[in-house]
């Protein structure tokens, strides 16, 4: 949006009648709505709100009015008013259960492209959800990333498949997604041309980079099948040190998470995010290692793994958490190809 064309003062008339106006109810229109449609939103209004990352319906209904209103300047009750009715036009209350198993029919799976992994997720990892790995370093978390992104892009090559992948940590290598793609029999350049990738300088640049996605999702009409942060934690635990700013730390982290799962449920999108571990030096029974982020991480993460270094090179997935699938063990082998029996 260029700042000459935008009629700010169009803009100011709208705000001020927003304010004036009555709560609405619904919107007399079948089929899918937009935000042009909903009460109160102008020409002027309508334009702003899509600059800045809120151009749909859904997005405005699970938006705050505190993001609104930072974002567009907007009054508070003028946000609510905004944001109410596009709840109200969304039909965003109870649904019965049968309505929520249609919801779920259109979540689909992301392979890992091994047998045993995939069948402890029940076919892989889901859509709609955020899958957490945390494991040490050289498990495996990053060529997970790698593995996810190339068969996210196989399943769907025809139609403008779209990977976003977050990297914190400068190990996003696209000599690897080649490898693994042409493995697949793909072609390799196609597959990186779907695959976005941002590199995440700090924790506010990370959150940037998520919201940036949000934006351009609502914006233009993508593809997207996978979101890929790695690592969730790296920055933040870099930078919020001592016992001080931890309170801080666990609050953007908390954000973070949120963004992230709400893109995954309103676009059915994969997201998965790796986490590091650290040492629980007063643990004497079992796995002395516990992941970063505590509760916040692990309460925002829809299905958690915990991987392992096993014999011989191997590696062990364990599914500690999830909300429909029992706990699980699977070992396998991180190979040129992705990963393979052991
Ligand atoms: P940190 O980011 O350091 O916490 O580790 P990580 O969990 O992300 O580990 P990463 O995914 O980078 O795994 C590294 C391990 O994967 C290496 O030690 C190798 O065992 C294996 N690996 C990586 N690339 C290849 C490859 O091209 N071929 C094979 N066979 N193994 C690979
Ligand atoms: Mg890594």
């Amino acid at each position: 949006m260029s700042t000459e064309e935008f009629d700010e003062e169009k803009f100011r008339e709208e705000k001020a009648a927003l304010e004036q106006s009555e709560e609405t109810g619904e919107v007399k229109k079948k089929g899918n709505i937009t935000i042009h449609d909903l009460p109160g939103i102008g020409p002027a209004t309508a334009e702003k709100l899509t600059a800045v990352g809120f151009g749909t319906v859904m997005a405005i209904a699970v938006a705050t009015p505190g993001e609104i209103v930072e974002a567009t300047g907007i009054s508070e009750p003028g946000a609510r008013k905004i944001i109410n009715a596009a709840r109200t036009n969304l039909d965003m209350g109870f649904e019965s259960g049968d309505q929520v198993m249609k919801k779920r029919e259109r979540v689909t799976k992301i392979s890992t492209g091994h047998k045993g992994f995939d069948a402890m997720m029940a076919g892989g990892f889901e859509t709609g959800a955020i899958t957490e790995i945390y494991a040490e370093f050289g498990a495996g978390k990053t060529q997970v990333g790698h593995i996810l992104a190339v068969n996210a892009v196989a399943a769907d090559i025809d139609n403008n498949p779209v990977v976003f992948y977050v990297d914190t940590e400068n190990t996003f290598r696209p000599e690897r997604i080649k490898q693994l793609a042409e493995a697949k029999g793909l072609d390799a350049d196609k597959v990186l041309k779907c695959i976005k990738v941002g590199r995440a300088y700090n924790s506010d640049h990370q959150m940037l980079l998520v919201e940036k996605v949000e934006e351009m999702i609502n914006e233009q009409q993508m593809n997207v099948k996978l979101i890929v942060v790695d690592s969730l934690t790296a920055h933040f635990r870099a930078e919020f040190v001592g016992r001080g700013t931890l309170a801080e730390r666990q609050q953007k982290i908390n954000k973070h998470m949120h963004n992230l799962l709400k893109i995954a449920d309103t676009q059915n999108i994969c997201v998965y995010v790796t986490n590091q571990v650290m040492s629980k030096p007063d643990q004497f029974f079992g796995d002395p290692t516990q992941a970063i982020g505590g509760h916040i991480v692990g309460h925002a993460s829809t299905f958690r793994i915990y991987l392992r270094k096993g014999k011989k090179g191997s590696r062990v997935a364990k599914l500690v958490d999830s909300p429909n699938l029992p706990e699980a063990e699977v070992a396998f082998y991180v190979t040129e190809g992705g990963l393979q029996d052991v």
